[in-house]
């Protein structure tokens, strides 16, 4: 059972996740348009992964009783003026998540909700994960700088990335 409050919190939450897959799929064709295809798919993997982010909140919300509701989406970002453009606002969008789930586990231990805390727990430690991989690539942007040959280099580095679907990465 969850309190009105850590309901509602966390619907909102939910909300962001959705939003957060809706910015990283149009980031994806963003770069796909810019020319590049490595950090398209680079993106696309994001995306898939914030899809199960979003399903999580879903199936814990709906597993507590209450119900998961889809609201308030605003239009994610479409224009950028560079890849460094691109990865400077995704690794602000992540920490202004990590700040979301933050307040959430603090909300969750005001309510004394010991299985919201459990639940996100697993949120916690991916942040740390996906703020890492923005600020590697943004290193890495930065060094490259306009030099088209090592943009290349990169964009063949993103584009080895592959999903991995919950089940075998234990999301
Ligand atoms: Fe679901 Fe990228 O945080």
């Amino acid at each position: 059972m969850l309190s009105k409050k850590v309901y509602k919190e966390l619907n909102k939450h939910m909300n962001n996740e959705f939003f957060s897959a809706n910015l990283y799929l149009n980031m994806s064709s963003a770069a796909a348009f810019m020319g590049f295809k490595g950090v398209a798919n680079w993106f696309n993997v994001q995306y898939q992964e914030e899809m199960i982010h979003f399903t999580k909140f879903y199936n814990y919300i709906n597993s507590q009783g209450e119900q998961a509701v889809i609201e308030n989406l605003k239009n994610p970002e479409s224009k950028f003026s560079s890849l460094l453009d691109m990865f400077e606002k995704t690794l602000a969008h992540e920490q202004f998540v990590t700040a979301c789930i933050n307040k959430l586990v603090d909300l969750a231990v005001k309510e004394k909700d010991n299985a919201t805390q459990i639940f996100l727990q697993w949120f916690v430690t991916e942040q740390i994960e996906e703020e890492e991989n923005d600020r590697d690539i943004i290193a890495k942007l930065k060094l490259i700088g306009d030099n088209g040959y090592g943009q290349l280099m990169l964009d063949n580095e993103l584009g080895a990335r592959v999903f991995v679907p919950p089940a075998a990465s234990g999301a």
